[in-house]
């Protein structure tokens, strides 16, 4: 997002409060944000609060603007790289549709030279309404990005759809919009979870092994244009858009299911932690406790799954996790030359903010020529760190 040139329509409706919140992000993020706000908005948040956040000047008056004999509208619409409208009420809708431009912001969407996003936000039944269902068909028809409205209780005390997007959705919109689709036609199976080891029908041998990188990397990948297949062991988290989720429960069916994909593949990256045993048998009934001092279970190896897939290697890339809590590099190099992969992402799960279940990792990237220590990084980051580095091989 940084220097990204982003101009806001404010309309006059009750959700514009939100825009203060969404405008503290995007600055945030190094973007440069304009404002523009109808007259109506204004009976709402006072310009001010928008002049004091976007660090520019709030317009909202069309003839009042020529100090610098520079035509503002036409010099505006120059200016943004993108245009959002929010919250968008039903009258500037119509508005922008019919082609109006009796404001300073309808004239400027009249002057556009880059997309224009409209979160729309007003009552259920004004957003249902014939004509605004029109008006907003139209505009995606003329290539407008119209995001989706929020449900639930609304301002007016209806219940329904017609809440304005949440600032958190409206900026994942708009960096998705700016995301460059570097990996566009690229086929990426991804591995994420923990497997689980069935005992008898209750209990069963697993790992701390959330899930959170592996879909930070299928989410990230999926932004950036792959074709994602996402297998995923035993994670709660939601699954992302627009990829194809197969949910498998132990190492043999992860093996199956990586196995089928491997061949028309192009990438595959497996932060997934596959249990290396499985209980030699398994318990039909639930075992009881039967008084017993010991209970012994014997276990069988289960398939090396990357150093198998990696024989049958042609044209893909392949990157290896490694969690260890001692000799990191060492071991993630001798795990790097006999599983034959490209690079392996190690993580030392003994330190703070690191490895299972956190939101954060600190990791050495390691290649046949280079160990690369990372500072902690949220997993989103380093998701697009890993990207980045595969986007470079695949040339
Ligand atoms: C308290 C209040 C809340 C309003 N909220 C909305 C709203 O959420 N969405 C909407 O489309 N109109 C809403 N309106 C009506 C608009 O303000 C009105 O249609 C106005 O003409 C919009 O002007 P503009 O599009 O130029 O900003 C509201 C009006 C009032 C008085």
């Amino acid at each position: 997002m940084k220097n990204k040139r982003i101009l806001i329509g404010v309309t006059g409706g009750i959700a514009v409060y939100k825009v203060v919140d969404l405008i503290s992000r995007l600055k945030k993020q190094g973007a440069e944000v304009k404002v523009i706000m109808t007259e109506h908005a204004t009976k709402f948040v006072t310009p001010l609060t928008f002049q004091t956040l976007s660090k520019n000047v709030v317009y909202t008056d069309m003839f009042a603007s020529l100090s610098n004999m520079d035509v503002e509208h036409i010099s505006l619409a120059k200016w943004a790289d993108l245009i959002l409208v929010a919250p968008a009420t039903a009258n500037t809708i119509a508005k922008i549709d019919l082609g109006l431009a009796d404001n300073m912001l309808t004239t400027v969407l009249l002057a556009k030279r880059s997309p224009v996003m409209i979160a729309p936000a007003m009552n259920t039944y004004m957003l249902n309404h014939k004509a605004t269902q029109d008006h907003l068909k139209n505009l995606e028809k003329n290539g407008y990005i119209i995001l989706p409205c929020d449900q639930g209780l609304l301002a007016c005390g209806d219940a329904g759809s017609g809440k304005l997007l949440a600032p958190e959705k409206i900026l994942e919109a708009i960096q998705d919009h700016f995301t460059v689709k570097d990996l566009e036609g690229v086929d990426i199976v991804v591995t994420a979870g923990g497997t689980r080891e069935p005992i008898d029908p209750v209990r069963y041998i697993g790992n701390r092994s959330s899930g959170k990188m592996g879909y930070a990397i299928a989410e990230a990948a999926k932004k950036r244009g792959a074709r994602v297949h996402l297998i995923s062991a035993n994670s709660s988290l939601p699954v992302p858009e627009g990829i194809d989720y197969i949910p498998i429960e132990t190492t043999e069916e992860l093996y199956r299911e990586a196995s089928s994909l491997f061949d028309s593949c192009d990438v595959y990256i497996s932060p997934a932690a596959p249990a290396d045993y499985r209980p030699k048998d398994y318990f039909d009934q639930k075992i009881k406790h039967k008084d017993q001092e010991a209970l012994s279970i014997n276990l069988t190896s289960n398939p090396d799954i990357i150093k198998n897939l990696a024989k049958r290697k042609k044209k893909q890339i392949m990157v290896a996790f490694a969690a260890e809590s001692q000799n990191l590099v060492e071991h993630a190099k001798e795990k790097l030359e006999s599983k034959n992969v490209d690079f392996i992402v190690a993580n030392n799960i003994k330190k703070k903010d690191a490895g299972f279940a956190t939101d954060t990792n600190i990791v050495t990237i390691i290649d046949k020529d280079s160990a690369i220590d990372y500072a902690k990084q949220t997993k989103k980051d380093l998701a697009e760190i890993i990207l980045n580095k595969i986007v470079k091989l695949l040339g």
